[in-house]
């Protein structure tokens, strides 16, 4: 077996960029194989901070970086991720690979994604603007624009004026944005400016995922978002637009499951969700505003402040269940270190009094979270490395955590940089 995935649990941010740095140590390849520049990835040692929005968390550590086919690509982007990166002294070329099969995000995307969601007002999902949605709809709809097309300018131009055509229309009948259109030509030319730089890095990656796995080398998927913002098994519509659940690294990284061994949920102690949607446990109050203040919970790609709210198993039982998950990284429990009394969501009471501790369909807007209190550690845990520190209330809290949602905790991270860590069976991954 090979491959360990990181998933988010939650509502993403869960920590997921720092967690995959850590086991990068231990991995051969790091591997993206869903989303796009609507992540923001956070990972902090010794002084330096890098925010990564579409390059594996795993390029810091000298280690291979895939892009995997089931990633939507913003070129110009990318390229600009890649400058960054070289400018604090990381070098990509010769680790980043590019999956040909990989669909880009075109200009059109991202100027209807923000069309629609300010058409939409009230109702908008909050989306990053990143045109995410718009370039997977293209993607299913058979009228995307992949990585390896640019190789090919002939065909990528009647490719161009067929899929602008609509778009142009769309922009000035539905959009009033006529002064937006776009122009066949001149795309065709930018991109092939921009394949240029990139097409050193374009591979089939697929192939070389299998050759890793030939040579029993130790591959690490990472995940994006977190599964309640996963298109099938979120809280749709206010959900992104791919699949985010491990199941996923399989399709979007080219791999079967057989090689699969473990799957790491990443867990925030507590709740966080950016843009619109229902969430049971958030707190609109002062202590909302606590943990929004204590966690620095504003987003790493857009800086929105993020809605915060207690820790819900219910969420996070489902999420071990959806993602096969084999053990738990805990994050954040430090910025619980002032709290004299903490909450546990352990259900939900429906409509009709009914209590519900599976996630459900509907009327998320309407449950009442069912809590249960656990006393506080009040004491300062951040910056602890040695388990045997830890207050004995938080090691309560985090054994109640790992009963309700029936997995056990490996990682426990204790601040937001590499070492700020502590990890419980150092050996325990790509073993079974
Ligand atoms: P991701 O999208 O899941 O990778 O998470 P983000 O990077 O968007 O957000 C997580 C934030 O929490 C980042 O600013 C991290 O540096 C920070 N962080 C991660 N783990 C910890 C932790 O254990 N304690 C604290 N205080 N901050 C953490
Ligand atoms: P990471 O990987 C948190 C949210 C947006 C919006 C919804 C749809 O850093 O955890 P989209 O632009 O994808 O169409 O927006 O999904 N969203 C995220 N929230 N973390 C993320 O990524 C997110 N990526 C998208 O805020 O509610
Ligand atoms: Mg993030």
């Amino acid at each position: 077996m090979t491959a360990l995935v990181v998933v988010g649990t939650q509502w993403g941010d869960e920590g997921k960029g720092k967690i995959v740095d850590l086991l990068t140590e231990q991995a051969d390849a790091v591997v993206r194989y869903q989303g796009g520049n609507n992540a923001g990835h956070t990972v902090m040692f010794g002084d330096e901070t890098h925010i990564l929005h579409l390059i594996p968390s795993g390029i810091l550590r000298d280690t291979m970086s895939i892009l995997g086919n089931g990633v939507v690509i913003d070129l110009p982007e990318l390229l600009k991720e890649i400058e960054e990166l070289r400018e604090n002294g990381v070098e990509v070329q010769g680790k980043l690979h590019v999956s040909a099969r990989s669909h880009l995000v075109m200009p059109w995307h991202r100027l209807i994604d923000q069309l629609r969601e300010k058409d939409k007002g009230e109702k908008k999902i909050g989306t990053t603007g990143r045109g995410i949605g718009p370039a997977y709809e293209d993607k299913v709809g058979r009228r995307g624009i992949r990585m390896g097309d640019l190789r090919h300018p002939e065909t990528l131009l009647a490719r161009l004026q067929e899929i602008i055509a609509e778009k142009n229309a769309l922009l000035t009948h539905l959009y009033e944005a006529s002064d937006q259109c776009f122009d066949p030509v001149s795309i065709q030319q930018e991109y092939l400016g921009y394949f240029e730089r990139i097409q050193p890095f374009v591979t089939e990656t697929p192939v070389l995922v299998h050759s890793l796995v030939e040579q029993g080398r130790r591959l690490l998927f990472e995940g994006a978002q977190g599964t309640f913002l996963d298109i099938d098994h979120g809280t749709y519509p206010f959900v992104t637009s791919s699949n985010t659940v491990s199941g996923n690294a399989c399709a979007g990284g080219g791999i079967g499951p057989r090689h699969i061994s473990d799957v790491v949920g990443i867990v925030k102690a507590y709740t966080t969700r950016v843009g619109s949607g229902p969430f049971p446990t958030e707190l609109l109050d002062q202590t909302g505003e606590f943990l929004r203040s204590e966690g620095q919970e504003f987003g790493a790609t857009t800086g929105r402040p993020r809605r915060c709210g207690w820790f819900d198993a219910v969420l996070v039982r489902y999420a071990v269940r959806l993602n096969g998950i084999t053990s738990l990284a805990l994050t954040k429990l430090d910025v619980l270190d002032k709290f004299e009394t903490l909450k546990l969501c352990v259900g939900y009471r429906m409509k009709d009094g009914s209590i519900q501790t599976d996630f459900p369909f509907e009327g998320h807007d309407e449950v009442e979270p069912v809590y249960e209190e656990l006393p506080g550690w009040n004491t300062k845990t951040a910056g602890i490395t040695e388990y045997d520190q830890l207050p004995k209330n938080l090691l309560d809290y985090l054994a109640r955590i790992e009963e309700l949602v029936e997995a056990p905790a490996s990682i426990i991270s204790t601040g937001p940089k590499r070492e700020d860590t502590i990890v419980l069976q150092p050996d325990r991954f790509w073993k079974s």
